[in-house]
């Protein structure tokens, strides 16, 4: 564990090293218009924050896109309580894209392209789509939980902030989920359908 004065001695040497970085103002006077407006922020954090945001960017993607499609396909089979909670949970994931594209805006970062997996889950197959979002929370939840450690060993508290709600949000995703297969398991899929329209 490192003490007080040694942590302040690294964010010392950070800032060293941002300010050895800094343009003169001649330097910046000779910089073209557009590359002056960017926004650069040196180390305020590191590659592995950004490299954590833009995964989550695509899993919170993934998750929108399939959410959306699942909640579609529910309403039209007759499953109208489990849509109405699945379609929440797709605006809820459609924000929290929303939230990490506005950090790595902060960051100037290219996040592109967005990637969408093909669904894994056979159509009208419920327990593999209900077994596919709870792997897709658990999998948010673990780089949600490695951005929070990241951001703050550099000392990037609003990127550890920003994360908190949204790792609330996937393990209240995993309770949900996990709620749902052990209903399952106790009930059997036909009787637990029966309880959604
Ligand atoms: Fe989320």
């Amino acid at each position: 564990m490192k003490s007080i004065e040694e942590l302040i001695k690294n964010q010392e040497v950070i800032m060293d090293s941002q300010s050895e970085e800094t343009l003169s103002p001649n330097e910046e006077a000779t910089l073209p218009e557009a590359e002056i407006q960017a926004q650069e922020v040196p180390g305020y954090t590191s590659d592995s924050v950004i490299e954590l945001l833009k995964k989550s960017l695509n899993i919170h993607w993934q998750q929108t896109t399939s959410l959306s499609a699942q909640a579609v396909h529910l309403e039209r089979w007759g499953y109208k309580k489990l849509a109405d909670i699945i379609r929440q949970d797709a605006e809820e994931e459609h924000q929290h894209s929303m939230i990490n594209l506005k950090r790595l805006e902060f960051f100037d970062t290219d996040y592109q392209p967005l990637m969408i997996n093909p669904p894994v889950w056979k159509r009208h197959d419920m327990l593999a789509m209900i077994q596919y979002n709870l792997n897709s929370v658990r999998e948010a939840s673990v780089t949600e939980r490695a951005t929070i450690v990241a951001a703050r060993a550099v000392g990037d508290e609003i990127t550890a902030n920003m994360m908190i709600p949204l790792l609330q949000g996937s393990e209240n995703g995993i309770e949900l989920y996990e709620g749902y297969l052990k209903l399952i398991e106790q009930m059997g899929l036909d009787n637990f359908l029966s309880i959604q329209v």
